[in-house]
């Protein structure tokens, strides 16, 4: 079943010298979760913030869920201290884990709810033994690595899939678009199954948020 729709603005197009406040607007704004992308130079080719960041945010918005996702390889290690800095979801590439199963149990067991990662180009077959296990299921809809990409039509033909894999499930599963989202194509991504739509440089990037982020609602509603 379709969970409620909630849009999660993406720190990475955020101004990082003023994160707190802009994690505050965002919120203020209507934003219902915060994305919190993780790169390590490795995995994918840029760089970003790790657990003392996250930490950080969630001791100034304590009641903000933190939409953590890990563009890094290995993934275990880092786990535990997401967990401990206040993430909500965390999520990670299947193929940047040895032991995918292993994985999501780790993270369900720091107390966190865990999400898979499918890039344009990873088949759905991941979700083969693991999906009853999931919390989310996030579709990338650019290649990752970088914000301000443009979207991937074909990413919509893989929502319906998992839309229907999900409907299948009796347990709630969020499906979550990430990568070139705007107002001018959520409601497609929402047509094709999406609940949850990663927002960066179409949110950080408007001169005003709320106003961005209703639109994005009033698209949804249609
Ligand atoms: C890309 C990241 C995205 C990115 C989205 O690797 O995972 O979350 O911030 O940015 P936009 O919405 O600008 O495509
Ligand atoms: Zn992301």
């Amino acid at each position: 079943m379709k969970q409620p729709n909630w849009i999660a603005p993406s720190i990475l197009s955020a101004d990082f010298a003023r994160l707190g406040a802009e994690v505050d607007a965002v919120l203020a704004a209507g934003a219902d979760i915060i994305h919190f992308d993780v790169m390590d130079n490795h995995y994918v080719p840029n760089l970003t913030v790790g657990p003392v960041v996250c930490a950080a945010l969630h001791k100034h918005d304590p009641k903000a869920v933190i939409d953590v996702h890990l563009m890094v390889q290995p993934v275990d290690r880092i786990v535990e201290d997401f967990a401990q800095a206040g993430a909500t979801y965390i999520s990670f590439h299947p193929e940047a884990t040895l032991h995918v199963d292993r994985t999501i149990e780790l993270i369900r067991s720091a107390g966190c709810r865990p999400g898979l990662v499918l890039n344009p180009a990873t088949p759905l077959e991941y979700l083969d033994y693991t999906l009853e296990k999931l919390d989310l299921v996030l579709i990338m809809s650019v290649n990752p690595g970088f914000g301000g990409q443009k979207f991937i039509p074909l990413a919509l033909e893989k929502l319906r899939h998992v839309r229907a894999r999900i409907d299948a499930q009796s347990r709630p599963i969020r499906l979550e678009v990430d990568g070139g989202i705007k107002v001018d194509n959520i409601g497609a991504a929402s047509a094709a199954g999406a609940d949850t739509f990663v927002a960066g440089s179409a949110i950080f990037g408007s001169p005003d948020y709320a106003a961005t982020i209703k639109a994005m609602h009033e698209q949804l509603a249609r």
